[in-house]
């Protein structure tokens, strides 16, 4: 067990002093960028304003003899580009493979402190958050880092799932956690070759008409990924980080994204995985509250300047706890318009 004390005491001498909050920044899309193609590496000065967090993949989807050339194509994004408010995350190889070590060995030194959030595949349970976090206390110590890196899990195994409120709360530099629903699916054996989304086949029918035994049922497609993203989002606030959905494969479908990507929103994740560009604009659009339901948020917060007592508002009650949810939608969107001039007009609060 560790103490509750021990969590803000660093995990190697000289290490930087760990987080007591996660600085909670407008991350509506994290864009993955395969770091060992250079056609790609040149085009992320173009990037960088486009989106809130550019991620440099190392594992999956990276070529195994392509491994180590994505590893210090992460040096040079890191080196060559000014990220200004955008954030720079990785996604490192998973504890279980030959890559790990050696990314985390030459990219703390290198770009530590250039890196925001290092991203975790294929966790199973706290103690793989453990071992990062005293591995990255000595390397933090070592190189005289000046901040924690934070740690984001992916929540793609069975364990994990089963783990995920201990995982989340497994170390103060716990950023957030993603649901990942290709390795989940094989994982748990479920049987989709999809990436995230529905699944025609994972319905509920009515009941067969009793004088017409031939007439047609009606279904309705049931969501393969609610249980998941629901408890994963109680694991997260619970533990004061951020969810998020992860990806979503099938770029040909741009409407059946939104609806993932919107349902995870509304569930209370905070942003989604963009894999080509043509989602940044899904995962832009979605993850900032809607203009007209902020405007309704900020006429709650003025009728009950000090959050008690009970008011009407076109004919909906609103009373402390609806207040509560006024003031998460207009947060959002206040820290959303800090960042991006379009949504700060269109929310009304520039300048
Ligand atoms: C993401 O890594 C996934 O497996 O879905
Ligand atoms: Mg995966």
């Amino acid at each position: 067990m560790r103490y509750p004390r021990d969590f803000m005491k660093p995990l190697a001498i000289g290490a930087p002093q760990p987080l007591a909050e996660i600085a909670v920044r407008p991350t509506r899309m994290i864009h993955f960028l395969p770091p060992h193609l250079p056609n790609l590496r040149a085009k992320v000065p173009d990037m960088l304003p486009q989106v809130d967090a550019l991620l440099c993949n190392l594992e999956d989807a990276i070529p195994t003899e392509s491994k180590d050339e994505a590893r210090e194509g992460v040096i040079e994004v890191a080196r060559d580009n000014d990220f200004g408010q955008t954030q720079l995350w990785t996604r490192i190889n998973s504890l279980d493979s030959p890559w790990f070590l050696d990314d985390v060995m030459r990219l703390v030194p290198a770009v530590g402190d250039k890196l925001d959030v290092m991203m975790i595949p294929k966790v199973e349970g706290p103690q793989d958050i453990h071992f990062v976090d005293q591995l990255l206390a000595q390397l933090e110590a070592k190189y005289q880092l000046q901040r924690p890196l934070m740690l984001h899990a992916i929540l793609e195994t069975a364990a994990g799932v089963s783990n995920v409120e201990e995982i989340a709360a497994a170390s103060p530099r716990m950023q957030g956690v993603s649901l990942g629903p290709a390795d989940l699916a094989a994982s748990r054996r479920m049987k989709t070759t999809r990436v995230g989304g529905g699944h025609p086949s994972y319905l509920v029918r009515t009941d067969p008409d009793p004088d017409d035994a031939d007439a047609p049922r009606v279904t309705a497609q049931q969501d393969l990924w609610h249980y998941t993203l629901a408890r994963m989002v109680d694991a997260c606030n619970a533990a004061g980080i951020l969810p998020f959905y992860g990806p979503f494969g099938a770029i040909d479908d741009p409407l059946a994204c939104e609806d993932q990507f919107r349902a995870s929103f509304l569930l209370g994740c905070v942003g989604a995985w963009s894999l080509h560009p043509s989602q940044i604009a899904i995962a832009k659009r979605v993850f900032s509250p809607d203009p007209d339901e902020v405007k309704f948020a900020s006429r709650i917060i003025e009728a009950m300047p000090d959050g008690s007592g009970v008011v009407m508002l076109d004919g909906k009650m609103q009373d402390d706890a609806t207040y509560k949810q006024a003031q998460v939608m207009v947060n959002t969107a206040k820290l959303i318009a800090e960042r991006d001039p379009e949504y700060a007009e269109l929310y009304g609060f520039e300048g």
